[in-house]
């Protein structure tokens, strides 16, 4: 038998480490408050483009939209980038995930309008 357990030079910290152990709890508080809180969501929010609206209205709109793609569409898979499909795609794909994200097909349109505003530009 090849790579014996025993044969691993000493990895393992001293045994009254206990600031070790204290630090490694803070560490995962962290990490599993970073997993379920809202910061990752806004970071991944800000990661979406934000296109350029016409007027105030508009801009307040895509806003919106926005942000309900980002807390909506997130929840089962990574966002996809607006830009990698069509502004005559994307209709079909909220129609079809919207029920599913919990969208009513008033918040659908608003969130429609802002991934046709980024969409990929089709010349
Ligand atoms: C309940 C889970 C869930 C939610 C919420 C969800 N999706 Fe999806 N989505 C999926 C799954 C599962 C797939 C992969 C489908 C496949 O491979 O057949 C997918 C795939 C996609 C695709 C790739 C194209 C395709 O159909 O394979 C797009 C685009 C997409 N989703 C958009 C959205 C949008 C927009 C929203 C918000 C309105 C959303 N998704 C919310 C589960 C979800």
């Amino acid at each position: 038998m090849k790579n014996t357990v025993h044969s691993r030079p000493s990895a393992l910290p001293p045994k009254k480490s206990n600031w070790l152990n204290a630090s490694r709890a803070v560490a995962l508080l962290l990490l599993l408050a970073g997993l379920a809180g809202c910061a990752s969501m806004s970071s991944r929010e800000d990661n979406l483009p934000t296109p350029v609206a016409p007027d105030a209205q508009t801009a307040a709109r895509y806003q919106q939209g926005r942000s309900m793609y980002a807390r909506k569409c997130g929840r089962c898979h990574e966002l996809f980038d607006p830009a990698e499909y069509s502004a005559d795609d994307w209709p079909g794909y909220v129609k079809r995930y919207g029920p599913r994200a919990g969208l009513i097909a008033e918040d659908r349109a608003t969130v429609i309008e802002y991934l046709q505003a980024s969409a990929q530009r089709l010349r």
